[in-house]
């Protein structure tokens, strides 16, 4: 019941096109079986004086009195039924395509929307590989079993049963003798398929290594060539081409086996009805047409029964398929049960007392921090890699939930506070920047598609990225990304900067996001920021002590707690952690700049 209903949940709507599709498909079965009965009825007609089987109201109309009418008669039926057949066909794949499209959108979407609402927690530890493949293969899997495979499983069963209805009323012994290896066909296709599945499975990982390997190698083409690696890669993607192609050949060789040993029992089938259908003619227990009919029939039937077999083997593929598919729908979306509080947000930050934990650690991370920012307030945070910097930001915005102690917006606390809209004023630009395969002017306005032309120019001189973007062959108009020409890594950190630049948040947070400017760029794009930006809030976290000393307040985190707060001034008096950076900072920067006054 439960599989019933995770079978049918996602076709509410488009049920009854597939029940149209099915009762086409019964009147379709109907006048298959019919066909038999018109050659039989020729065949009688010329060769005995036999009454035919043809249905009643045809029956009427055919019955004339020479041969030749008839024959015609027969011929007009024929071809308006194979016409009516036509149609009716096409309006049943018409309606079971709509059925089974329409199905598989509404479920992809569905993933596809719970996939945007799982927490950040689920995303760091899911594989992105596996999830793309539930929202793809997995869709695909479920929209070919409702769409084709369970209707061709359907169709066999009244083919079946209206054949077997005509056989029975021309000759029941010879019907029950005809169908005699039927179960032997259908169980053998059943046992092989559920067989072979592993096989199949194994074919279906190789290929999934192969493609791994090719993907690894292409993305990484320029570390492979930089290590001159080649020839190792070379190797080792034909290991798995190798494993690729044994495993397929495998398959094959046992899918030659089983077509062929299956082709025997159809014809040992094909042989009883005929010898025992000539038998019972001669006998005088049924006439020549009927027993061409009865071979038409055995025939409709047998080729599609192994066919069903395999079907049915596959069913259990699909409930696989499913079943990673309710995985991901089962969980439950970080906007469920969220505050709905969507108060007015200016840019006063509070922590108070904050202590964090990650569920797989043995210790907090982040320990009883406290501090404050006013509005409009710069302020930096510097500690070791690792010390907790980022983890503070993820809180700030409930990408993660604080286990003890506050966070308070504007004197609110944030777990009062609805999650889109706290994040919503809340601009952060990260170390790596994702940007989209577009062009650069797409990519810087893409947060303000109502920004024009001078605006965009503009943020982009100040991030100090326009000079670089206009000396570009394509200019603006350079595609990002994969497609195009790669950006620099300081280059990506601007046109980051730039994006931010068209979106007024009330709270920036950049998470070391000039890393890969160099120094002096750096600080021009600071100090041009802080005019642009005179009532923003902005948390800088940087591991440049330059780039911190022109902050109001600085914050010195270490192993998840704060040891040092407050002015540039007030931190070298207290001689600490941020004292001895900044000497080994400012000394090296001293030593790198003094050669080039020189020379100059
Ligand atoms: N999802 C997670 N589960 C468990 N531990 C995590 C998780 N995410 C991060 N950590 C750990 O938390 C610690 C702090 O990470 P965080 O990213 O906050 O450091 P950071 O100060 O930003 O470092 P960096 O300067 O290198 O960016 C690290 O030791 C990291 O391994
Ligand atoms: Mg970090």
């Amino acid at each position: 019941m439960k599989r019933l209903k995770q079978f049918t949940k996602w076709m509410k709507g488009f049920l009854r096109l597939y029940f149209m599709a099915v009762v086409i498909l019964i009147a379709l079965q109907y006048f298959r079986t019919l066909t038999p009965l018109f050659v039989q009825h020729i065949i009688d007609a010329v060769l005995s004086d036999q009454p035919s089987a043809l249905p009643g109201f045809i029956q009427d109309i055919v019955a004339a009195d020479s041969i030749q009418r008839q024959l015609l008669l027969v011929a007009i039926f024929s071809v308006a039924f194979t016409l009516l057949r036509v149609i009716l066909f096409f309006g049943h794949r018409f309606l079971l395509a709509h059925f089974a499209e329409n199905t598989a959108y509404r479920l992809r979407n569905a993933l596809y929307q719970r996939l945007q609402d799982l927490s950040f927690t689920y995303h760091s530890r899911a594989e992105t590989g596996d999830l793309i493949q539930r929202t793809t293969t997995d869709v695909e899997t479920y929209r070919v079993f409702i769409g084709d495979q369970l209707i061709e499983v359907l169709r066999m069963i009244f083919l079946i049963t209206f054949a077997v209805i005509q056989m029975s009323r021309m000759e029941s012994t010879l019907t029950i003798i005809s169908m005699a290896v039927a179960p032997i066909i259908f169980f053998s296709a059943f046992i092989y398929f559920t067989f072979v599945k592993r096989v199949f499975k194994r074919v279906e990982e190789a290929e999934g290594t192969m493609t791994t390997t090719l993907q690894e190698n292409v993305t990484g083409i320029r570390v492979v060539k930089a290590f001159a690696n080649e020839t190792f890669e070379i190797d080792k993607f034909d290991n798995t081409s190798k494993t690729f192609r044994d495993e397929n050949q495998r398959l094959i060789n046992l899918m030659a086996y089983y077509w062929s040993l299956s082709d025997f029992l159809i014809f040992i089938q094909f042989c009883l009805t005929a010898s025992f259908g000539i038998y019972f003619t001669v006998q005088g227990r049924m006439g020549p047409g009927e027993y061409i009919a009865f071979l038409a029939y055995v025939g409709m039937i047998v080729w599609p029964l192994r066919q069903m077999g395999r079907i049915i083997g596959d069913f259990g593929k699909t409930t696989v398929a499913l079943d990673r598919i309710d995985e991901i729908i089962n969980q439950q979306s970080e906007h469920e049960d969220d505050a709905q509080d969507t108060p007015p947000i200016t840019g006063h930050i509070e922590f108070d007392k904050v202590t964090f934990q990650f569920d797989d650690d043995d210790k907090p991370l982040l320990k009883n921090v406290s501090f404050t920012i006013d509005r409009g307030e710069t302020v930096a945070i510097v500690g070791k890699t690792g010390s907790g910097k980022s983890t503070l930001i993820n809180l700030l915005i409930r990408l993660l939930e604080n286990q003890e102690g506050r966070i308070l917006f504007d004197g609110q606390d944030i777990k009062t506070i609805n999650k889109r809209h706290l994040r919503k004023h809340v601009g952060i630009i990260l170390q790596e920047p994702f940007l989209y395969s577009k062009t650069v002017y797409e990519n810087i306005g893409i947060m303000n598609k109502r920004a024009d032309k001078d605006k965009v120019f503009n943020a982009a001189s100040i991030a100090r990225v326009h000079e670089d973007i206009i000396n570009f062959e394509a200019g603006y108009e350079t595609m990002v990304g994969e497609r195009g020409v790669t950006l620099s890594g300081g280059q990506k950190q601007r046109v980051a900067i730039a994006r931010m630049l068209l979106d007024d948040k009330p709270v920036l947070v950049f998470d070391d996001s000039l890393s890969a400017v160099d120094t002096e760029t750096d600080i021009q794009i600071r100090r041009a920021l802080n005019s642009y930006w005179k009532n923003t809030t902005v948390i800088l976290i940087t591991h440049r002590i330059i780039t911190a000393k022109e902050a109001d307040k600085i914050i010195v985190l270490d192993e998840g707690e704060i040891i040092e707060y407050g002015t540039h001034a007030s931190l070298l008096e207290q001689n600490g952690m941020y004292a001895e950076l900044w000497d080994i900072q400012s000394s090296l920067l001293r030593s790198t700049v003094a050669p080039e006054k020189e020379v100059g």
